[in-house]
């Protein structure tokens, strides 16, 4: 069936987000990282950008919250101008099958993460960013800013250094890595990029808008290239297999888009050649994707009967 445009309304939304009240309650807001525990979980937010731009919202769709690995979307869109094809040295396009900070395959690989979207290869990445670009946290925001339309966006500070004190295995992961050869840059001067990033804070209507791109060839909504098709529709591809960590799999069995997840609970997906989609709601499945998100982009796609398969 063909995607109808004029199916997906605010009024469409309000009554999704409407029915995902019952689920509140059923899953659990991370608390490995203490600043992320002191959310109110009772928040759900959803935002559709089509292509050209508009905007469909419903709930808290414009509240801030902390983008946690959805920043992994945008540096690896950072690395690859950056690096083109030479990127894939030392960082692999696999799905892992495991949780997103688990460490086991790293030894048995050689130190080579799976892909660039669980905390190992976000890692590598930053790494290289850390190599060419000056000030990575802040030419990252740049980024965002430019993409989302919102000269205000930051990274909260209090998140990054609460984070940065409970970051032991993330750290062990680098110093993995660095002692395989696969990691340039002083491990702590990485982590600390890495966790600001994590830091940044974006509600579903900026991460709406900053990955529309990727539903339309690499074009932004104000018209600028951002990506060439080519490496868009690989970043898809990564997104589909490997963004909601060892759920990727049912998560394109159940909502059939790209997408990527973070612990602060958003998800961003992508319907290429349409929109893309940012839901929110802070309480976590056992894997560590968002309960809420997860429900409210199931029904989306299946009412709407949007499918890139
Ligand atoms: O590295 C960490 O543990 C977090 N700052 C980011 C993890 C994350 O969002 C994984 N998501 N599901």
């Amino acid at each position: 069936m063909t995607f109808k445009r004029s199916a997906l309304t605010e009024h469409f939304l309000t009554d999704l987000v409407e029915e995902a009240k019952q689920l509140l309650g059923q899953g659990k807001t991370a608390d490995y990282i203490p600043a992320l525990a002191a959310i109110d979980p009772n928040q759900i937010g959803i935002a559709v950008c089509f292509n050209d731009g508009d905007i469909v919202q419903a709930g808290a769709a414009q509240t801030p919250f902390s983008i946690q690995s959805i920043s992994k979307l945008f540096t690896l869109v950072q690395a690859l101008k950056l690096y083109q094809d030479e990127l894939w040295q030392g960082i692999g396009r696999e799905p892992s099958g495991h949780r997103f900070n688990s460490m086991v395959q790293l030894e048995t690989d050689h130190g080579v993460p799976r892909n660039p979207f669980i905390n190992a290869g976000a890692l590598a990445i930053c790494d290289r960013l850390q190599s060419r670009l000056s000030a990575p946290t802040f030419q990252l925001l740049e980024l965002l800013r430019k993409l989302a339309d919102n000269p205000a966006l930051h990274a909260n500070n209090q998140v990054a250094r609460s984070e940065l004190a409970h970051g032991s295995r993330n750290a062990a992961m680098a110093y993995l890595m660095k002692a395989f050869g696969n990691f340039s840059n002083p491990v702590e001067q990485v982590l600390h990029s890495y966790c600001h990033h994590c830091a940044i804070e974006m509600s579903c209507v900026d991460l709406a808008k900053a990955s529309v791109f990727l539903a339309n060839k690499g074009i932004s909504f104000s018209g600028e290239a951002i990506l060439s098709a080519d490496q868009t529709t690989r970043i898809n591809a990564l997104m589909a297999t490997c963004g909601l960590y060892d759920a990727s799999g049912e998560f394109a069995y159940e909502v059939g888009l790209p997408g990527k997840s973070g612990v602060g609970g958003g998800i961003v997906a992508v319907y290429p050649g349409h929109f893309s989609v940012c839901a929110w709601s802070p309480e976590l499945n056992p894997v560590g994707n968002s309960l809420i998100s997860t429900w409210l982009l199931e029904q989306l796609t299946d009412r709407l009967e949007v499918s890139i398969y």
